[in-house]
Order: structure tokens, then sequence, then C-alpha cells
């Protein structure tokens, strides 16, 4: 904190030396390259502050109240596994099977050809590659690097934060994994495919928390507020520091069945330290293969307006996965770039 208020009087003291400068008798092209400059370290300085805003109100409040922010929330017991994932997977097929029987002649009926039958996109299903295949219309298309999704694929990259509530009409179809917790129907498989090739790789995953109603969100909200206005906080301060973490109900991506908490058997908690463990490296390697993000990544609380989650993943697909992560992107930094695109078509 220290140095982030020194490092604020020192670029105030330049902008002050610039700008007496600029009123001196310079000649009128030395005037030009000092408000250049001067506007150079403005912007320089309001990045700082940005950058520097999140830690350094959360460095205040750890130092006053000894609260750190800090995401606590865990439903370990109800949490579901590789297995879990496998066993409704398995079970879906088989009431598939059994729907579909007499109605179409299908003597090679594996998994892959039922999933396409359900309506899986096909960049979703366990071949992923199958660019050569005849459902290369539900593929969305490329423009200059950017993934732009088809028509009926655009859930996939819904955006929903501080600033974009989950829309009044989002009704997605949910899978009920292991009896207690949620998630929307068609991440079921790509979820399943990274849960079972991070257990090849000898990571173990689960997922403690996933689908949460509004009421759900709600709770856990006011659980966080209530923790934190007994610990000595106003009710502003602790709405507006307990938002960095357990997002106000209707603008939580949980709501739409897309978001994972992820955690390792041996790592159930959900703090800064999950991305140490081999499951933590593990996903940030290697999920956006399957079509998912770390969605508040560190560096980027500026735009997320949340702390660093290593947990936290989102789907969006494979396509717009890759290109997040590999470009090192948020979710809202891909959106607006693609808005952008669309605008100046
Ligand atoms: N922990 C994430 C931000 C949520 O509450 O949705
Ligand atoms: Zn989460």
């Amino acid at each position: 904190m220290i140095f982030f208020l020194l490092s604020v009087w020192q670029e105030e003291s330049v902008v002050q030396m610039l700008w007496e400068k600029v009123h001196s008798s310079l000649t009128g092209m030395e005037q030009m390259i000092e408000i250049v400059l001067m506007i150079k370290k403005i912007a320089y300085l309001t990045a700082v502050i940005l950058i520097t805003a999140l830690p350094a109100a959360e460095a205040v409040y750890a130092a006053d109240t000894g609260i750190t922010v800090n995401n606590y929330i865990t439903e370990p017991e109800k949490a579901f596994t590789a297995q879990d994932l496998r066993l409704i997977l398995d079970r879906s097929l088989s009431v598939n099977e059994t729907e579909n029987a007499g109605k179409e002649d299908s003597s090679e009926k594996n998994g892959k050809e039922v999933e396409k039958k359900e309506g899986y996109p096909e960049g979703d299903t366990v071949s992923g590659d199958g660019a050569d295949t005849e459902d290369e219309k539900n593929e969305g298309s490329e423009e200059n690097g950017l993934f732009i999704p088809e028509e009926g694929d655009e859930w996939m990259l819904l955006l929903v934060n501080k600033q974009n509530p989950i829309p009044d009409d989002y009704a997605p179809e949910l899978t009920d994994v292991n009896g207690s917790i949620k998630i929307r129907s068609e991440i079921a498989l790509p979820l399943s495919e990274m849960f079972d090739d991070a257990e090849k790789d000898g990571v173990s995953l689960m997922v403690c928390s996933a689908y949460r109603s509004h009421e759900h969100q709600r709770e856990l909200f006011d659980r966080k507020i209530r923790n934190y206005t007994g610990r000595g906080l106003s009710y502003l301060d602790a709405f507006r520091i307990g938002s960095y973490s357990v997002i106000i109900p209707g603008t939580s991506e949980h709501e739409l069945g897309m978001a994972l908490d992820i955690v390792t058997p041996g790592y159930m908690n959900l703090n800064e330290g999950f991305a140490d463990t081999a499951a933590g490296k593990w996903l940030k390697d290697n999920a956006y293969k399957y079509g998912f993000i770390l969605r508040y990544p560190k560096g980027k609380e500026y735009i997320t307006g949340i702390i660093f989650e290593p947990w936290h993943y989102r789907y969006v697909g494979k396509e717009a996965a890759k290109l997040i992560t590999q470009k090192d992107l948020t979710l809202e930094e891909y959106i607006e770039e693609m808005e952008y695109r669309y605008d100046n078509e």
C-alpha cells in the first residue's frame, strides 16, 4: 500500500512538473512534445491505479480488520467425480438407446454417434476434431483468428458479470450428476472427457460447486456479507469487498450451469493455493482443449471485478477456449473484440 501511494505521489509530481513546463516559454514544438509526454504519464497513472485498486483495497481491509478477500465456499461432501460423470452419461446414453430402439437402424451405436443425435455441438464431442464430418455446419466460423459461434450455439459465449446480469428467459436443461450437483446438460460430455484425461495423467479432479439457483447464490452472498459485517465492516464495505469473491445474485455464472468450482482430493480449499497443486496446473494447461477457461485469472481482476480464482472454470466451447487461453484473454475482452468486429463489418 505504501508503495502504491508513493507511486501515485511520484506520478502526480511528474505531471505537475510537466504542466509547469508547458506553461513556461517553450516553442510550439516543444510544447507539443511536453503535452504528449504528459498524456502518456496520465495514461500510465490511470493504469497503475486500475491495476492496483483491487489488491490495494484488499490490503487496506486486511490491515485494518484482519479480513482478507477469500472465497472459502466449498461443499466437498457433495462433490462429484469422473466416475459420477461416467455413470450419468452411460445412463443417459442407455435411456436414449431405449427411446430410439426401432426408430432407426443403427448397428454402430457407439457413444459418439448417440451424442450427435442428442444434439451436442460437434465441437464438443469426444472426437472433437471431426472437421470432416457431416455436422460441420455446427462448428461456427473463425474470422481473423476470432471464433464466432453458429446460430443456436451462442449460449456458450453468454457473458454474465457484474455489468451483465443473466437474461430473464435463461432456462437451460440441467443434468443432475450425483443427486445434488447439477450442470448444464451440454457440458456433461466435455467435462467427463476432461476428467477422464486428467485421470490418465494421474490427476484427480472433483467438482464441488456447479449450478446454483438464484436463491442459493443469494444465500451464499448473504452469508459472505454477514461474515464481513460480523467482523466490523459496514454493510456497504461488506457488500463491496464481498462481491470481489462471491458475485451478486443474478450475475453469477454458476446460475448459468456452465461454471464449475474444481478441487482435488488432496486440496479442497477454494483459495489461491489451488493454483500450485497438480490439479490446478493441469487444468490451467489443458482445460481449453475441452472447451473450459480459467474465468478469473490473476492480473485481470480490474476487468473481471473478481479475485484470482484458480478453481473456477467456465465452459465457452473448444474454439473460443483455445483462443482465450492462448491469447491470455478474459471472456470480457473476447466478447468486446467480437462485438467490435461485428460493428465494423
Ligand atoms: N465465485 C464466483 C465469482 C461466483 O460467486 O459466481
Ligand atoms: Zn465458482
